[in-house]
C-alpha cells in the first residue's frame, strides 16, 4: 500500500480539518494502521475466495471454519510483511494484530450455522459484510474504528462522516494520485487519533454486484452503482486513538 502524508490546505472547509498532522509521530502508528488495513483486507479475500462454496447449495458443511480463516490470515499476513505473528514478541503491536485476527476467527465461528446450511445458494455472508461485523467487533475490544464506506453508501452503518466524505471527494478527483492513502493526526471527540484512509477500485469481482446497468438489481436485492472497472468503490476508514 503506498501512503503519504498529504498536506491538504483544507483549513477552514470543516472543523476536523483544523488541527495539523505532526509527521513524526504520524509515521510509526500510521504504519500500525496500514497492518490492520491489511489483516483486513486479507480477511476479506478469504471470504472472497470462498464465496463459491459458501453459495454452494449442494453441500452442507463448508469446511470453511474460524480455525482456517485464523491460520490463513497469519500465513498471508507474514508473506506481505514478512511479520511472523505466530513468534509474537518479536513483533511490535503483536496484540493489536492477533486480537483483529481473533476477531476475524470469531466471525467466521458465528456465520457457521449459516453458511453450512444445504439447499441454500445465496446466503448474505459476502465480504463487506464480513468486514463490517469484523469492523464493529474489534471496535469493542481495542477502541479502533475500522469501516468500510463510500458516498453513495448502501448501508447507514458505512455512512461517511464529513472528513470521510471530504477525503472520499478528493479521493475521485482525477488529479488524486491512485491508490495513494490519506493519513492525518486530528481529534475525534475531543481526542487526538490518526485517520487513514486507503482508497478501494471497483474490481472485475466488484462489478457483479457494483456495476452496470445502473439501478438494476444485484443478487443481494441491492441496486447496483453502474461503477465501470477501475472507478472509485470507497475507502477503508480507520480512527486509531493516540495513546
Ligand atoms: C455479492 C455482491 C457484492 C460484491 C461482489 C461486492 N459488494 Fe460491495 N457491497 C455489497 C453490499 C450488499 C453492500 C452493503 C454491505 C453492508 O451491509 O454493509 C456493499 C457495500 C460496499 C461498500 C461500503 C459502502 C456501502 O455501500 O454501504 C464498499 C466500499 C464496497 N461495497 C465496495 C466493494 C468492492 C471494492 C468490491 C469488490 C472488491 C465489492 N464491494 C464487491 C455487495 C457486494
Amino acid at each position: 500500500m503506498r501512503r503519504q502524508v498529504l498536506m491538504i490546505v483544507a483549513v477552514g472547509v470543516t472543523a476536523i480539518s483544523l488541527a495539523w498532522s505532526t509527521p513524526a509521530r504520524a509515521a510509526n502508528e500510521a504504519e500500525v494502521v496500514e497492518h490492520l488495513i491489511e489483516l483486513v483486507k486479507i480477511g476479506r479475500g478469504i471470504v472472497s475466495e470462498q464465496m463459491q462454496n459458501i453459495n454452494d447449495p449442494s453441500k452442507g458443511d463448508k469446511g470453511f471454519t474460524g480455525d482456517y480463516m485464523n491460520s490463513q490470515v497469519l500465513e498471508r499476513f507474514k508473506v506481505a510483511t514478512t511479520l511472523d505473528l505466530r513468534i509474537p514478541n518479536v513483533v511490535a503491536q503483536a496484540n493489536l494484530y492477533l486480537a483483529l485476527i481473533q476477531v476475524e476467527k470469531e466471525v467466521v465461528d458465528e456465520v457457521q450455522p449459516v453458511i453450512n446450511k444445504a439447499g441454500i445458494s445465496f446466503k448474505g455472508f459476502i465480504p463487506v459484510v464480513f468486514a463490517r461485523r469484523v469492523g464493529e467487533q474489534f471496535y469493542r475490544k481495542s477502541g479502533v474504528r475500522m469501516k468500510l464506506t463510500t458516498i453513495n453508501y448502501r448501508n447507514a452503518k458505512n455512512k461517511p462522516d464529513d472528513f470521510e466524505s471530504e477525503v472520499l471527494r478528493m479521493f475521485s478527483d482525477s488529479r488524486h494520485p491512485k491508490g495513494q492513502s490519506y493519513v492525518r493526526n486530528t481529534m475525534v471527540d475531543g481526542r487526538p487519533v490518526l485517520r487513514m484512509l486507503d482508497p478501494e477500485y471497483a474490481a472485475t469481482t466488484c462489478l457483479a454486484c457494483h456495476g452496470a446497468p445502473k439501478g438494476a438489481l444485484d443478487v443481494t436485492g441491492m441496486r447496483k452503482e453502474g461503477l465501470k472497472d477501475g472507478d472509485l468503490a470507497g475507502a477503508i476508514s480507520v480512527i486509531f486513538p493516540l495513546n
